[in-house]
């Protein structure tokens, strides 16, 4: 891996949806072997940063590379080197959970043996031994997100990115992830996370990135990003009530 010890870099960029600017020309960098969470507000762009860093969407303007690749010029070894455990799933419905996995082990190259193997073993690791052979609608929504989770796995990238790992998830699944992550991290793997719960990211990460209305508002060590006072305060304007009496 070329530039090693940066393991996603994002200079200058700028996406818009039409005349929407979603990323105003942000930059940053998550060090290898990192526990990064990305915080901020719903519609603030984290979505949409992780969907250029996997190559799921273009952009105007800047350049973002993982481990050295460029995302756009050299994007089957950049995307070799991510799982991705996205927001909302987008499932194969015909095929069961353990073919899911195996295909998409097949895109990064995972012969099927190989990949076979690792899928019941991810399977096992959250619990969904018992679903290996049913399709991805008769799961729950938690079961639907370990899911997510064994495919972000299944070729065991060194950098994983988690859009709300655990939104909608029980406590014990919580845990369980949280332990997982937190192994994978110790490991030596890079970790990217998103986030609404605080708990979360005070709990794993070792460092904050804020954005809001896609501008990067602070990034740094965790415990200076929340002891900083700045970020206290929050200004709500409500909207849309009506005066009842
Ligand atoms: N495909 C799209 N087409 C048009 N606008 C979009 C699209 N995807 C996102 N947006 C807009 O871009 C902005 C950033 O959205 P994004 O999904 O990145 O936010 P987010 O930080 O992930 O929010 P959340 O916490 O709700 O998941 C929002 O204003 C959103 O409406
Ligand atoms: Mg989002």
């Amino acid at each position: 891996m070329r530039n090693s010890k940066i393991a996603i870099k994002i200079n200058e960029l700028n996406k818009y949806y039409g005349k929407l600017c979603a990323l105003d020309n942000i930059s940053f960098e998550v060090q290898r072997g990192e526990f990064f969470a990305f915080l901020g507000p719903n519609g603030a762009g984290k979505t949409t940063t992780i969907n250029i860093i996997t190559g799921l969407s273009n952009y105007l303007s800047g350049k973002v590379e993982i481990f050295g690749n460029d995302v756009t010029t050299d994007y089957l070894r950049a995307r070799r080197l991510v799982g991705l455990c996205a927001q909302e799933n987008n499932f194969d419905p015909f095929l069961t959970t353990h073919q899911l996995l195996v295909y998409q082990a097949g895109y990064f190259s995972v012969l099927p043996k190989e990949a076979s193997k690792r899928a019941d073993e991810l399977l096992e690791r959250f619990g969904l031994s018992d679903k290996r052979n049913v399709r991805h609608r008769a799961l729950s929504g938690g079961m639907k997100k370990r899911l997510l989770l064994c495919r972000a796995l299944i070729h065991d990238p060194e950098i994983i990115i988690l859009d709300e790992p655990t939104a909608g998830c029980d406590l014990e699944l919580k845990f369980r992830i949280w332990d997982y992550l937190t192994q994978l991290n110790k490991e030596g793997k890079t970790i990217f996370l998103t986030t609404h719960y605080m708990e979360e990211a005070e709990r794993l990460c070792k460092t904050i990135g804020i954005i809001n209305r896609g501008k990067i508002v602070r990034i740094g060590n965790k415990m200076d990003v929340l002891r900083d006072q700045s970020l206290e305060s929050v200004f709500l304007e409500v909207t849309g009530f009506e005066k009842v009496y």
